[in-house]
């Protein structure tokens, strides 16, 4: 089938909720692409900030294909190799202490705000205008943009308070006795690469201590090198309670995942949260091969260089 025969496939049969470029892509290679006329193209969307090590790089290929092989799915009631590894490097690296493996971002932040709300009691979230949090009800209720809201706003949940970006007084204005956790992104990322002031996440972070509230940085957009540490909570020097993570995290493979303090983190118990893909040994194993990369390959000086 020709280009413009294979696009109709799509206007005939899928539920119409994207706008793409009128280019069928059919293979990669670093930060080229090319479509399936043999065209070339310089990728310039990597994914929407997900392939991290660029297209087909060959020690995710080769850890995808191994895996493949050997166990790509089971039961949540066994145990993994990949996820286990994968865990502790992670959980090491980043000084957080337990992690909950989900498969994209918005499932990521919806755990988050569970266990944040399990933790604390209570029903109140604080966001910000221009963010971005996911697309299920409840990170959608958490994501700052009125028209996402506005069709579903018959049965958006009741509690969500989206306060503007990089003004700590909004915040402060908006904490009450209620408030359950302060979610952010480091860097504002779909809002427009908003970066705020080096004082702002400091400032949440002493607002969430002072009133026990949790601390959530999203970092689907912003992790995993995307701004030049592995995680950019990193840069404004803030310790948060709990980071969401995707996009980046397995290099191309569906995968998230929550690394929280073991102080929130014991809040859940066995039946308050689960998955029946997150932490695969597929995904789990690919996720292995971007650290690997990241270690072996000094991908953060890359960035930086770039
Ligand atoms: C900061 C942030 N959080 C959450 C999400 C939702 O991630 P997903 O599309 O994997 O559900 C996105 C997606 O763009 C994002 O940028």
């Amino acid at each position: 089938m020709n280009t413009q025969e294979l696009i109709k496939i799509e206007d005939d049969y899928f539920i119409n909720t994207f706008t793409r470029q009128p280019i069928v892509l059919d293979h990669g290679e670093g930060v080229k692409v090319w479509d399936i006329d043999g065209n070339e193209y310089l990728d310039m969307f990597a994914g929407i900030a997900v392939n991290c090590l660029g297209h087909n790089h060959p020690k995710l290929v080769k850890a995808i294909q191994d895996q493949a092989e050997k166990l790509i799915h089971i039961s949540s009631i066994y145990y993994n190799e990949p996820a286990l590894i994968y865990a502790k490097r992670l959980v090491d690296k980043t000084g957080f202490d337990r992690i909950f493996y989900a498969n994209s971002g918005a499932e990521a932040n919806e755990g988050a705000i569970k266990l944040a709300v399990k933790y604390t009691g209570k029903s109140e979230v604080i966001s910000t205008v221009e963010s971005f949090h996911g697309r299920t009800i409840m990170t959608l209720a958490a994501t700052g943009h009125e028209h996402y809201h506005e069709p579903f706003k018959c049965i958006l949940p009741k509690g969500f308070i989206n306060v503007p970006y990089n003004d700590l007084e909004a915040i402060k204005e908006a904490v009450t006795e209620n408030t359950a956790a302060i979610i952010v992104e480091p860097i504002q990322g779909e809002g427009g690469v908003n970066v705020p002031d080096i004082e702002y996440l400091k400032g949440i972070e002493k607002i969430c201590k002072e009133n026990d509230i949790v601390f959530i940085v999203d970092e689907v957009q912003t992790g995993f090198g995307r701004c030049g540490t592995l995680f950019a909570h990193e840069l404004f020097d803030v310790k948060p309670d709990i980071m969401t993570m995707a996009k980046g995290i397995g290099g191309g493979v569906p995968m998230g995942g929550i690394l929280a303090t073991e102080k929130v983190a014991s809040a859940f118990v066995p039946g308050d949260h689960g998955t029946t893909f997150g932490g695969g040994p597929l995904v789990a194993a690919a996720a292995n091969a971007v650290l690997d990369a990241f270690e072996e390959e000094n991908i953060l000086d890359n960035v930086n260089e770039v």
